[in-house]
């Protein structure tokens, strides 16, 4: 088995920052998110090359490499251009690269906390099955809500001689049903494909979607489920990044001396 593991690293961070600033970037111990999620797979034997996929247009692929080219390079992992818009844009112009493998894995490169164990059940379950990917039983409740078109809490008479604006109130949502979670699951990633099995998922015409195996279950071929990890996180919001660090033990800028932050 010789993995090639496809970071999709192109997006926008929108969610993490109104996109000023790439999670990718944020500190976790001394180093970018990036390359936490790149020396995860490093340490895996049956991880033969690591692809990163960044920005799309030229000027930002030359700062995403001036940021993070030198030290990917160590790891031993190449540096590609994703899509512009969506993963799977990204995930397509990556796959191109991936050559002298069996399988490939594809993991946001926002997921820096993927564990060595959860790689194994992954890599142990994709010797036997063509499509794997990881998941959690979603711990909540879950209850269908629509926007009502009105505003939660309304702006009086003082806010609106301030000029408070009524549209800068919080939308009136309201419950609509509560759906039976039994059989839902949350997805995470790495998820692993037979190199058959992604080319063909990727080949298709509509690829539309927001994981890679959605693509394998349009083809109508199966996709096998195992236990995913919850500190598996992906980084979203800024709250994301704290929680990384407190699980990891992994210090923010802050908390080290000067000359360790880079
Ligand atoms: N991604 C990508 N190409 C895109 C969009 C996303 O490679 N066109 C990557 C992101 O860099 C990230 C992973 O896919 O590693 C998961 O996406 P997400 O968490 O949504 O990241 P962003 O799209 O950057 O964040 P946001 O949606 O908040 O803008
Ligand atoms: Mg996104």
């Amino acid at each position: 088995m010789r993995i090639a593991v496809i970071l999709p690293a192109a997006g926008s961070s929108r969610r993490f920052g109104q996109g000023l600033r790439s999670k990718l970037d944020e500190d976790m111990g001394g180093k970018p998110v990036l390359q936490r999620t790149v020396e995860a797979f490093t340490k895996h034997d049956k991880v033969s090359s690591i692809i990163v996929a960044g920005p799309a247009d030229d000027e930002s692929l030359a700062e995403f490499r001036l940021r993070h080219g030198d030290r990917l390079a160590l790891l031993g992992a190449s540096l590609v251009k994703g899509g512009v818009t969506h993963r799977y844009e990204t995930v397509r112009n990556a796959l191109e690269h991936a050559k002298d493998c069996t399988h490939v894995a594809v993991h946001d490169a926002a997921r820096p906390c993927v564990s060595q164990e959860l790689l194994d059940r992954l890599f142990d379950a994709a010797e036997q099955h063509d499509a794997v990917i990881p998941v959690l039983p979603v711990p909540d409740t879950i209850k269908r809500v629509r926007d009502t078109g009105e505003r939660l809490g309304k702006a009086d008479a003082i806010a609106s001689i301030l000029g408070v604006d009524e549209s800068q109130l919080p939308p009136l949502r309201e419950v609509v049903e509560t759906v039976d979670r039994a059989g839902l699951f949350l997805v995470q990633t790495p998820q692993v494909f037979s190199l058959d099995t992604i080319r063909a998922a990727y080949a298709q015409a509509d690829l539309t979607s927001t994981d890679d195996a959605s693509l394998v279950e349009r083809l109508g071929r199966r996709v096998v489920a195992v236990e995913g990890d919850p500190r598996n996180i992906k980084i979203t919001w800024p709250s994301d990044a704290d929680l990384a660090r407190a699980m990891m033990g992994w210090k923010s800028p802050e908390g080290r001396a000067s000359h360790k932050k880079f």
